[in-house]
């Protein structure tokens, strides 16, 4: 008998969410003509001896490859991060690893902020603009690696939320596959179903695609997306530590209520600062780690930050 409430409740949950969706879809479709253009993006350029100043990357100034050749060091990698919805580069996402990467060794780090588009309250658009955002900044990147400043398998993409699919989409645009993306607990709502392959991280966006899920079937995407996907704590809220304030999805995904959500990139720049302290082994699913037979124990990864390609 309470099982059979249960079933119900959840049926009539299913259909209220289905119209939720369908109208937002509906908003989005009458919005969607709206462009993201380079002018709406920031791309702003840091390295160790430059943590403070963030030149700003401006590739339709013709000067900018000059300016820019006067901060770049050319001996270490290019790491871009970006943030996810209602947020910006100055939030803890980004910030966060960007500090942790200049604290330990000199990079260049780049951080995408397009808060123009990404403070959209509606998330259906900002979450389908993602793959606009991420055209636009494969064609910087694309730029800096036409005129010499690095090369793709130099490039480590990091972002977080429905900034893991603008990384996506960023990788797909690249003229060749940069090294690595990662994904922070990549947005789940709408990818899940509504939008497809090409629209959501994957593992063809770059040479190597590594995942850390801290919200799975609730912001963040449950599925495995990459060559390497993490589920601490089984990948699912509440999070230790966390709790949750709401269900609604799409409140969820916000920064201001996801403690699980954000537990992703919280979890990354402690990786940086402690690369053994996420100790993971092999398996096809939670079921099998709980079960303690068929994990393969030697097979082991270190999640985040040191993470090898396999
Ligand atoms: C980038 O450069 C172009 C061309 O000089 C200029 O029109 C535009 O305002 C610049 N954008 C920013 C954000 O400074
Ligand atoms: C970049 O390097 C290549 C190969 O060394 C060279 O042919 C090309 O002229 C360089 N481009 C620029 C803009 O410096
Ligand atoms: C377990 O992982 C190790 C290390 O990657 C590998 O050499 C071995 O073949 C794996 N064993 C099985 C049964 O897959």
């Amino acid at each position: 008998m309470e099982g059979n409430n249960r079933t119900l409740f959840l049926a009539v949950i299913l259909v209220v969410l289905l119209k939720q969706t369908k109208a937002l879809v509906e908003e989005v479709k009458e919005t969607v003509g709206i462009e993201v253009e380079m002018q709406d993006l920031k791309f702003k350029y840091s390295n160790r001896g430059n943590k403070e100043s963030e030149f700003l990357i401006n590739i339709t100034d013709v000067n900018f490859a000059d300016e820019l050749r006067k901060i770049w060091n050319y001996e270490v990698d290019l790491k871009i991060i970006t943030h996810g919805w209602i947020s910006s580069d100055a939030s803890l996402a980004v910030a966060n690893i960007k500090n942790a990467y200049l604290s330990k060794t000199d990079f260049n780090v780049i951080t995408l902020d397009w808060s123009y588009t990404a403070s959209t309250k509606n998330y259906p658009v900002p979450a389908v603009m993602t793959h606009q955002v991420g055209k636009l900044a494969a064609e910087m990147v694309n730029k800096l690696v036409e005129l010499n400043f690095t090369q793709y398998d130099r490039i480590h993409m990091i972002g977080h939320s429905l900034g893991a699919h603008v990384s996506g989409a960023t990788g797909t645009y690249c003229k060749e596959k940069m090294a690595r993306i990662t994904g922070l607990d990549p947005a789940g709502p709408g990818f899940m179903v509504l939008m497809g392959n090409d629209m959501r991280l994957d593992m063809s966006d770059a040479q190597f695609v590594d995942v850390i899920h801290t919200a799975a079937g609730v912001a963040g995407y449950y599925g495995v997306l990459g060559h390497a996907d993490f589920y601490p704590n089984s990948g699912k809220p509440p999070q230790p530590g966390c709790v949750e304030l709401s269900l609604n999805v799409y409140k969820v995904v916000s920064s201001g209520f996801g403690c699980s959500h954000m537990r992703s990139y919280e979890l990354y720049t402690e990786s940086i600062v402690n690369p053994k302290a996420f100790k993971s082994i092999k398996c096809d699913s939670w079921y099998d780690y709980e079960s303690k037979t068929y994990c393969n124990e030697s097979d082991i990864q270190y999640m985040g930050d040191p993470v090898q390609p396999t």
